[in-house]
């Protein structure tokens, strides 16, 4: 029983971590409806927008602004609209979480 609570204890920890908070939050602000991680939706799958802005540093910048605001033009013709009910601070996370999906 001890080994039990343990490990899910373990669980818990692990299932609370950020990246998982920051999945759960896309999935809370309607981004997920757009986008997948693995594959293209209406939107650019996470993947193919992490590989893109690899190694740019003002990236996290760049697309926090566009994920609040909308924007069109980089992916082809379907914008995006504006996500009004994300926050600064969210849209940054939102971000730095998806250009680690590699
Ligand atoms: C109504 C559909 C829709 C929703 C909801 C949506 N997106 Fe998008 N997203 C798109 C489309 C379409 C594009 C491609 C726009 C373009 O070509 O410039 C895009 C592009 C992006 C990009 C890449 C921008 C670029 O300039 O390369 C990021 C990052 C992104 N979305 C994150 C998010 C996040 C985070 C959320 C949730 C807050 C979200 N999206 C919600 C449709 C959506």
């Amino acid at each position: 029983m001890k080994l039990l609570s343990v490990l899910a204890l373990g669980l818990v920890a692990a299932a609370s971590g950020p990246a998982f908070a920051s999945a759960d939050l896309a999935q809370k602000k309607n981004c997920m409806a757009c986008h997948a991680i693995e594959k293209k939706l209406v939107g650019p799958s996470y993947k193919e927008i992490a590989a893109k802005y690899a190694g740019q540093k003002d990236a996290v910048e760049k697309l926090s602004v566009k994920v609040i605001k909308g924007g069109a033009g980089v992916w082809g013709p379907v914008p995006m609209p504006a996500n009004a009910q994300v926050s600064e601070a969210e849209a940054k996370t939102l971000v730095e979480w998806v250009l680690s999906q590699k």
